[in-house]
């Protein structure tokens, strides 16, 4: 125990003299800019740059020197991050809230390799789902899986939320190229009845299937939508046995999914030790295997393990994951910049700044340490973002001209997937001179030479030395989706071990959540119950009954 809290003193006091280190070294780089930088050293672009696992990254516009590098290399080093990666990587308990491992990396794990949990090789486990849903699959595309009045199943609805939603429709989004064109996708998630309207409402039920996906299978929002649609495909098909051929289920509680009425062959089973917004490569993704096949799942997985390995065996100093962490810590911790803005120059990745929203907000959005004990420096910022071009004639005026410093993470590929025209050239042209004008802007002496009026020049300045990332791919293929994904999952990891916290538990959920199902009761009759909420919560209640009941005052 002594011996314990003497090595944990010794490594707090490292980490400081680190973080101390770095804010000496913030308060000289504040004084430098992009320019500055690029002029001392006209090979910048090209020696700050890593070209790996398919992956060209360019980390050149960032406000950094090779000092500022060493310095973050070596808080990762006092953080013990590599020993960390490992423990994830072999199954230790890191979710150390909830008691057990966070081993979505196991998702993807070759199938001759072995990780024990409890004893058990659960890669034999992972394979069995996966053989399942290739199956599965396989039946469902080439018709031989039918509706209950033999109609081929054509439209497919994901119901679920959060990591059980945000994963399969961002991916599915994300390579629609590949997607079967005969049937439909689908992804119902918000309790609110329109989302069932306009989702599902208008389908017909004889070719539809529902797969109904939570780890818990008690999150209120999907067990509502699940429960609508049994009724609405009952009031349709009007015989209980219809339910076998329109209702699977994706889950970690199989026992509530029996309840449910859905036999053990129509279930997909994951674990406990696969996170909700890391599940993506888990049975969770079935609606998407079902989209683009088993093949380009597969292959999808291969993009994962290959930043597995890359995060697991390259040098910190190689590691894109880790810099692009570290790069994430030195704004959000020194420069004290509030938000990362994700800007994919492709249209297929609309939803990627969402889910990468839930990935590091969910994970990271923490303010206890390990020990219990409240951090006293900022954990995750907000992510946010748009695809380019659309972004850049909306806010981009604010990262250029804002008083705000907000990093950037450009991603594009070199390669489009639809050759139409010079469109592609022009978009990552655009790409380009976003970063360009972000970093070095314009000055004051540039204006006048070009004759600006004299009144106007204030506004037209750029001051520049806004930071940003370049992350360049060949193609969207699923492979390269599956390495995007898993690299921003390693990023969280990284910033969580510096930030010493628990990125794979989410507890600030929970108190909504237990107050919405006593709000539900309340709301029945609040005039009949005791509403012991402040005045602001009880009056609303109370208006809200009102309305729906005519209530007269
Ligand atoms: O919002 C909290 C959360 O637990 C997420 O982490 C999770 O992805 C989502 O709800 C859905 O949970 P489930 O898959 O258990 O329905």
């Amino acid at each position: 125990m002594e011996e314990k809290k003497e090595k944990r003193k010794g490594k707090v006091r490292d980490i400081n003299a680190v973080w101390k280190l770095l804010e000496e070294h913030y308060k000289e780089m504040k004084k430098t800019t992009l320019c500055e930088l690029f002029s001392l050293d006209p090979q910048r672009g090209k020696k700050m740059s890593i070209e790996d696992v398919g992956i060209y990254f360019d980390y050149s516009k960032h406000i950094v020197t090779e000092e500022t590098l060493n310095l973050l290399l070596l808080l990762a080093k006092k953080s013990d991050l590599q020993n960390n990666i490992e423990a994830m990587f072999q199954g230790q308990k890191i979710n150390f809230t909830e008691n057990r491992p966070a081993l979505h990396t196991a998702l993807r794990t070759p199938k001759e390799e072995s990780i024990l949990v409890e004893g058990e090789n659960i890669i034999k486990k992972v394979q069995r789902e996966l053989s399942k849903m290739e199956n599965f699959a396989r039946l469902i595309q080439s018709g031989e899986k039918r509706g209950y009045t033999g109609k081929p199943i054509k439209n497919i609805v994901n119901i679920g939320i959060g990591g059980s939603s945000l994963g399969p429709e961002m991916a599915y989004q994300a390579l629609r190229f590949y997607s079967t064109p005969d049937i439909h996708f689908y992804f119902l998630s918000n309790i609110d009845s329109t989302d069932f309207y306009q989702n599902v409402s208008l389908l017909n039920p004889e070719e539809t299937l529902f797969i109904i996906s939570s780890k818990t299978f008690t999150t209120i929002e999907t067990m509502t939508n699940a429960l609508t649609a049994r009724n609405w495909l009952l009031a349709h098909l009007k015989d209980e046995q219809a339910i076998e051929k329109h209702f699977v289920a994706v889950s970690t509680n199989s026992a509530k999914v029996e309840k449910f009425g859905i036999t053990s062959e129509n279930t997909f089973l994951f674990w406990d030790w696969v996170g909700g917004r890391y599940s993506l490569c888990s049975t969770i993704g079935l609606s998407l295997m079902l989209s683009i096949g088993p093949e380009n799942f597969s292959a999808l997985l291969n993009g994962f393990r290959e930043i597995d390995r890359h995060f697991r065996y390259t040098p910190l100093k190689r590691n894109i994951p880790v810099l692009m962490a570290l790069l994430g810590i030195w704004y959000n911790n020194f420069f004290g910049a509030e938000t990362v803005a994700i800007l994919p120059y492709e249209e297929y990745l609309k939803l990627f700044p969402t889910y990468i929203q839930q990935l590091a907000m969910e994970s990271n959005g923490k303010s206890v340490n390990r020990y219990g004990e409240k951090t006293s420096y900022k954990t995750s910022p907000i992510y946010w973002g748009e695809v380019g071009t659309k972004g850049q004639h909306s806010f981009y005026q604010l990262i250029h001209q804002g008083t705000r410093l907000i990093p950037c993470d450009f991603i594009a590929f070199f390669q489009p997937l639809h050759k139409i025209g010079n469109h592609h050239q022009l978009l990552i042209s655009n790409l380009f001179a976003q970063a360009e004008a972000l970093a070095f802007g314009k000055d004051k002496e540039k204006l006048e030479e070009e004759g600006i009026k004299k009144e106007l020049i204030p506004y037209l300045v750029h001051e520049g030395n806004r930071p940003s990332s370049m992350i360049l791919m060949n193609k969207l293929t699923p492979e390269n989706l599956g390495k995007l994904i898993a690299l921003y999952e390693h990023i969280v990891f990284t910033q969580s071990i510096i930030w010493d916290i628990n990125p794979f538990d989410q507890w600030g959920v929970e108190l909504g959540k237990i107050l919405a199902s006593k709000i539900a009761k309340e709301m029945e009759n609040p005039y009949q119950v005791k509403l012991c909420h402040d005045s602001s919560t009880n009056h609303l209640i109370k208006k809200y009954w009102d309305v729906n009941n005519k209530r007269k005052k």
